[in-house]
């Protein structure tokens, strides 16, 4: 089933269609393109819209070598990327993103359960780009963040 995807960076919009499975690759470029450390990607979508699979195919375009499992019993995980890997581990081997966090925060029903998770500490750890499932149960977390450093992703399927 196709998708609409809609990207919000800074002032501008940019709309992909996604038809087929290979055409992540397409928004996953995309956003890469567009990351720098401290940036939030929030991924909003129904159930099933493509959010994980969004997740894995930036992951694998990073270099990510270990599968980047949906994180929705573990809540959270980190991946070493592509500008900490030199090109012969699949690597890009340049740029100064160097680590993928991945948060799918459908489970956290109070904002207080963020304590745990110490997100503040991991988006800032030096090279840090974070993509969050399910941004709307962190609203206030999300709100308290550097506005020039977020992205929105919608997904309609
Ligand atoms: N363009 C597409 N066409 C058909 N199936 C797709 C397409 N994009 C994603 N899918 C499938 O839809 C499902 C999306 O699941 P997932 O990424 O886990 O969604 P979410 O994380 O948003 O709940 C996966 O099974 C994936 O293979
Ligand atoms: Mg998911």
């Amino acid at each position: 089933m196709p998708r609409k995807v809609t990207i919000n960076y800074r002032k501008t919009r940019k709309i992909i269609k996604v038809d087929d499975m290979s055409d992540w690759e397409i928004v996953a470029e995309f956003l890469i393109s567009k990351m720098k450390p401290g940036m939030i990607v929030t991924l909003q979508g129904d159930l099933g819209a493509g959010k994980t699979t969004l997740t894995q195919y930036i992951a694998k375009q990073l270099g990510v070598t270990k599968r980047a499992l949906s994180p929705t019993f573990a809540l959270i995980r980190s991946y070493d990327v592509g500008s900490l890997l030199s090109r012969k581990e699949g690597g890009r081997g340049t740029g100064d993103v160097g680590r993928l966090v991945h948060l799918d925060a459908y489970r956290i029903e109070d904002e207080r359960d963020l304590l745990a998770l110490d997100l503040d500490e991991e988006l800032m750890e030096p090279g840090t780009v974070m993509i969050i499932e399910w941004p709307e149960r962190i609203d206030n977390w999300i709100a308290k963040q550097e506005e020039l450093l977020k992205t929105k992703i919608e997904i309609m399927n």
